[in-house]
């Protein structure tokens, strides 16, 4: 119940907090990506390798979004790029890069947002450009968290690239074409040195928490295979996802119900299979119920079905569990499926609700076994939306400590801890006004772990 109170808080909270007048720097006006041009992926698109820049402009509105004053950007810049599909056609879809202030272009960070929706108008190169990211129908709830985050990195003086990673037709869940994107996106960053002055052979990490974790633990998946030319230095993973079929169960007729309709359409948005699935078996009663998520974000999905038991919309319930073309889409596109070659810090809560922590448990071992770095720490004290708050900034310090260059210690490390938020060092990296911020956003469940 305190889940349920909580998201009402997070969505009345991030809409006051962040309602700043619209047009303030006399800006123009974001366009949604549906009605704009530079979207469009090229009829010939295939002939440019992967990670090719097709075009570059600065956004039509000034990055507005952070609602803090003052924003720490210099300039911004949209890029739409060459990349692959989940069948490995051509496509190409858009990655915002922001600079701050102070830039060490030296130091990029990929960071890939938990869109989790299946609209186009979700992608972060528009929500950026809305004063209120967190409003109305386009309300990205996690994003409102990240931006601060994102904020937080910038203050590093971290060049941030946020990719579009669900790709032109908002494709969530498919997730060998949101590593590809990822990868892709990092490749035509490091050319862009032309306008954005990023060096070539700038360090780079990738961070991404939930939905954002799937893109950013596919991309470390794929690197060796897909990009095997890119040096990346690290990766650090949040609330991790690795099986698709098991959060179906577990968020079904949950506060996270919402996100199986966005799963579901986001899938069918790549695969024609799912979508005949859909047309077929749901039931005829719930069909404008489950197409408002082809229309909204996150967290306006999660109030449509919040507490619904959306398997039951099915004819057969049991559907996405027992036909086998289904099972292999949930399956192909779950994580585990090659081994990492860069390090990689996760982080993962043990009372996770969304994906129970044995599975990245099992995800982290699969790794470690086969040769990968990683620093797993298990967050008690959280839930699977508090930890991308409260795991936040000991996460940050690992990414500052690979930016700088530093390898691994130890090869594999696993820890159990209280909370993340009670280690002081990592708080140090983060400055008082956005831990002021993540906070508000919080609210009540966790004052007392830090006014301890
Ligand atoms: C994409 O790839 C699939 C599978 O390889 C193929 O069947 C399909 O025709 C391709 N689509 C396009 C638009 O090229
Ligand atoms: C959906 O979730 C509810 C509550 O956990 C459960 O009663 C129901 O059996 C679930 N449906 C399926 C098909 O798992
Ligand atoms: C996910 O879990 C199901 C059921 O426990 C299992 O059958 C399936 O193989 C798992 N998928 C992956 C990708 O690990």
């Amino acid at each position: 119940m305190i889940g349920f109170v909580r998201v009402f808080l997070w969505l009345s909270l991030s809409t006051a907090v962040y309602a700043i007048p619209y047009d303030i720097r006399g800006r123009g006006t974001a366009v949604p990506p549906t009605e704009d041009d530079f979207y469009t992926v090229p009829p010939d698109v295939g002939n440019s390798p992967p990670g090719t820049i097709l075009k570059h402009r600065i956004p039509p509105a000034p990055i507005a979004a952070f609602g803090l004053d003052p924003v720490n950007l210099q300039s911004s810049y949209q890029i739409l790029y060459r990349t692959n599909d989940n069948f490995g056609n051509a496509t190409a879809t858009v990655a915002t890069i922001l600079i701050p202030h102070n830039a060490d272009y030296t130091k990029v960070l990929s960071y890939q947002v938990a869109q989790d929706s299946s609209f186009r108008n979700c992608a972060p190169s528009y929500a950026l450009q809305l004063a209120s990211a967190s409003g109305g129908p386009f309300g990205t709830l996690v994003t409102q968290a990240e931006l601060l985050l994102i904020e937080a990195a910038l203050e590093r003086g971290w060049i941030l690239i946020v990719p579009d990673h669900e790709g032109p037709t908002a494709a969530f869940l498919a997730n060998r074409q949101a590593g590809q994107a990822t990868l892709d996106g990092i490749r035509a960053a490091l050319s862009s040195g032309a306008f954005t002055s990023i060096d070539k052979d700038a360090t780079v990490a990738m961070w991404g928490y939930s939905g954002g974790s799937l893109a950013s633990g596919w991309a470390a998946e794929l690197q060796p295979t897909y990009a095997p030319e890119l040096k990346i230095a690290g990766a650090a993973l949040g609330g991790t996802v690795p099986n698709i079929t098991t959060v179906l169960t577990e968020i079904n007729k949950s506060l996270f119900a919402g996100i199986i309709p966005s799963g579901m359409v986001g899938l069918s948005n790549q695969y024609p299979y799912v979508a005949e699935v859909l047309d077929q078996h749901i039931l005829t009663q719930y069909k404008p119920l489950f197409g408002l998520v082809r229309n909204q974000c996150l967290s306006a999905d999660v109030l449509d079905f919040l507490g619904r038991d959306v398997l039951a919309m099915f004819d057969d319930p049991s559907l996405p569990f027992t036909d086998p073309r289904l099972v292999q889409i949930e399956n192909d596109n779950g994580m585990g499926h090659a081994i990492p070659g860069i390090p990689l810090y996760v982080y993962k809560s043990t009372g996770d609700e969304l994906s129970p922590v044995d599975e990245t448990d099992a995800l982290v071992s699969k790794y470690c076994a086969g040769g990968t770095s990683v620093e797993y720490v298990r967050d008690v004290l959280s839930e699977h939306g508090s930890l991308a708050i409260t795991g936040a900034a000991k996460a940050l310090s690992w990414l500052i400590d690979v930016l700088d260059g530093e390898k691994p210690q130890v090869r594999c490390s696993t820890s159990t801890v209280a909370s993340s938020l009670l280690d002081p060092s990592a708080l140090e990296v983060i400055p008082q006004f956005i831990i002021d911020a993540l906070l508000n956003l919080l609210q009540k469940p966790v004052g007392p772990i830090v006014i301890g």
